[in-house]
């Protein structure tokens, strides 16, 4: 078992950097196309052999340290009752908003091995199969709240915003049964066989740090530290949210993912030695040549400096557009540029 990427999150010295992507399943590859043709995003998900295939996949191809568990961060709240579905080159789109207290009442909670059971059995599958650590994840409240407020993706989050601000009471509400739901869920891919979970605050950005602090902050810490008792490394993760880094390391991560536009230097000088952090290659910089996308890679190397605690990894997800040859290309040479001993 390759257990680097553990050893990295844990903030172990590593004889090389551990490196996975984000979206490292997905639309660049043409095994997944071709598997799209025939199947729906949402029915691949909830198809336990069709996403342990997925899964998989890119484990082989690229050499990477770890998988994701292909599936969906608006999985489980569909199964807490709301209607939805994901449009190609747009994203989750919600029937009917939620707007007013009534909506979050009928929020069920979620019992994962009842409501969501192709992802245990996914996890389940892959555990058997692969020689790297699974990685569980879930959409943070955030996240999932903007989704079900806007009723799709936003650019200014502002109906999510009025909700915050104008009806805290409600906010919350609907935050801590977000909160309670992928708590179960990300427990329930654990106790499955996960090695380790990531939290998707993708749009936190959007926030300013008091707001983030009062209204988001303790809904994200109560997954998280909901986890302590698993001992399993716990990864958080927001686009844009430079500006939030201590808030999101205090809500209990072990590892802070950063995009591509906080310098990694700087990002760990702020968070200290007690955490590891994980990124930050922008995915834009796999579309350029070669030589450009090389130095990319090798200025956050050198950002990172050989110390313990580094996992590498874009600052989102693998474009579309990437060739899977150049991702392969690119694991090879963090490979080679941080081999060393381990003293
Ligand atoms: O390889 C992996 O990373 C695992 C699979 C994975 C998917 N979604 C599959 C998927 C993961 C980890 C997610 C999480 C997810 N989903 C997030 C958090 C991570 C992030 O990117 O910030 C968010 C915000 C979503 C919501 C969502 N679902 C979006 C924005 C999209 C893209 C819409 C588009 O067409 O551009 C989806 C659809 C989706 N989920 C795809 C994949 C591979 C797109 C491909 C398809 O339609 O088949």
């Amino acid at each position: 078992m390759n257990d680097l990427f553990l050893r990295a999150c844990r903030g172990e010295r590593t004889e090389r950097t551990p490196v996975w992507f984000m979206r490292q399943a997905g639309r660049y590859q043409p095994e997944y196309r071709a598997l799209r043709q025939r199947h729906g995003i949402l029915e691949i998900c909830r198809t336990p052999e069709l996403a342990a295939f997925v899964t998989a996949l890119p484990v082989q191809r690229l050499g990477v340290d770890a998988a994701i568990l292909f599936s969906d961060i608006v999985i489980p709240v569909a199964a807490m009752g709301v209607s939805l579905r994901i449009e190609e080159g747009v994203g989750p789109v919600i029937d009917g908003r939620v707007d007013s207290r009534a909506d979050v009442e009928r929020l069920r909670s979620l019992e994962p091995e009842v409501d969501v059971p192709a992802v245990g059995e996914a996890v389940r599958i892959l555990v058997k199969e692969l020689d790297v650590p699974l990685i569980g994840f879930a959409g943070a409240p955030f996240t999932l709240a903007s989704y079900l407020v806007e009723g799709g993706p936003s650019r200014s989050f502002i109906r999510t915003k009025g909700l915050m601000l104008s009806d805290p009471a409600t906010w919350h509400q609907l935050m801590e049964r977000l909160a309670e739901s992928m708590l179960a869920h990300l427990r329930a891919q654990v106790d499955a066989g996960a090695a380790a979970v990531q939290l998707f605050d993708s749009w936190v950005g959007a926030l300013a740090p008091g707001d983030y602090a009062q209204f988001v902050l303790p809904h994200s810490r109560r997954i998280l530290e909901g986890l302590a008792d698993l001992r399993v490394p716990r990864i958080h993760f927001g686009v844009g949210a430079g500006h939030l880094l201590e808030g999101m390391r205090d809500a209990g991560a072990d590892v802070v993912g950063l995009d591509w536009r906080v310098p990694l230097d700087e990002a760990r000088a702020r968070l200290g030695e007690a955490v590891a952090v994980q990124g930050n290659l922008d995915p834009a910089a796999m579309l350029a040549p070669w030589e450009r996308l090389e130095e990319r890679a090798v200025d956050v190397l050198n950002r990172a400096d050989g110390r313990p605690g580094h996992v590498f990894n874009l600052g989102h997800g693998v474009l579309p557009q990437t060739s899977p040859a150049t991702l392969r290309r690119l694991v090879d040479l963090v490979a080679v540029r941080t081999t060393r001993g381990t003293e």
